[in-house]
């Protein structure tokens, strides 16, 4: 089947781009509220994209009603946020920070995640998550009804048992992020394999063969 985006309507759009492209990882984005609350929301438009400056991307859209999301709020004002990555330990407290509360509710306390005080921006992460990455706006890109906003990292902080002994490399038999795939579906990383690629030397000499 053939899909023209130039003349799709957004929802079909958005059904075929996280039906196909996936598993997306997940962003736990903790930021802090105007009256110094947390706010925790889920989002799967997100990515690494450069270590170099060290970027990460979010995709935020609007609530149906228009009206802009606490997360994008939040980070316009302070120019900070976490991103929290998830796990099946925290898997279900992910899914209730992405419910619709009240601007009010401090969704960590909703979902009974412990919140820890970062080390470079003033906002919490999620204690018990595998890792988290204290950003600072990097810029904000604004479309009519999506905004991108580019964070630099500036500190990350990785539980212990997420590293080797050295501390160098993830230990991926303890770090197994969740990922999102097709509306609520979802995958976790525990079926990890090595992929190496052949020397270029042996690749073309096994072309003559
Ligand atoms: C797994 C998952 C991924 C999500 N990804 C996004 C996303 O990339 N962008 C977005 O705007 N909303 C996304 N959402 C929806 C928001 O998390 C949800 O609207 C949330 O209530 C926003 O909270 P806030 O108003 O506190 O920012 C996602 C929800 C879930 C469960």
């Amino acid at each position: 089947m053939q899909f023209d985006f130039t003349e799709l309507e957004p929802e079909s759009r958005y059904r075929l781009l996280t039906n196909f492209i996936g598993p997306r990882p997940i962003a736990l984005v903790t930021t802090r509220s105007s009256a110094g609350q947390n706010n925790a929301a889920p989002m799967s438009f997100f990515n690494v994209f450069s270590h170099d400056p060290p970027i990460l991307i979010l995709g935020v859209q609007p609530r149906l009603s228009g009206e802009e999301k606490d997360t994008i709020v939040n980070i316009r004002r302070t120019g900070e946020f976490v991103v929290n990555m998830v796990d099946m330990a925290i898997s279900q407290q992910m899914l209730v920070c992405g419910l619709g509360f009240d601007s009010e509710v401090d969704e960590l306390e909703m979902a009974g995640l412990e919140a820890m005080q970062c080390n470079q921006i003033d906002a919490n992460y999620v204690a018990s998550a595998p890792c988290a990455l204290e950003c600072r706006v990097e810029r904000l890109i604004e479309f009519p009804r999506r905004v991108l906003v580019l964070g630099e990292v500036v500190h990350m902080h990785v539980r212990r048992d997420c590293l080797d002994a050295e501390g160098r490399y993830v230990n991926p038999g303890v770090y197994q992020p969740i990922a999102r795939l097709h509306a609520d579906n979802y995958i976790t990383s525990d079926r990890q394999f090595v992929l190496e690629p052949p020397s270029i030397t042996d690749f073309i000499k096994s072309r003559r063969d």
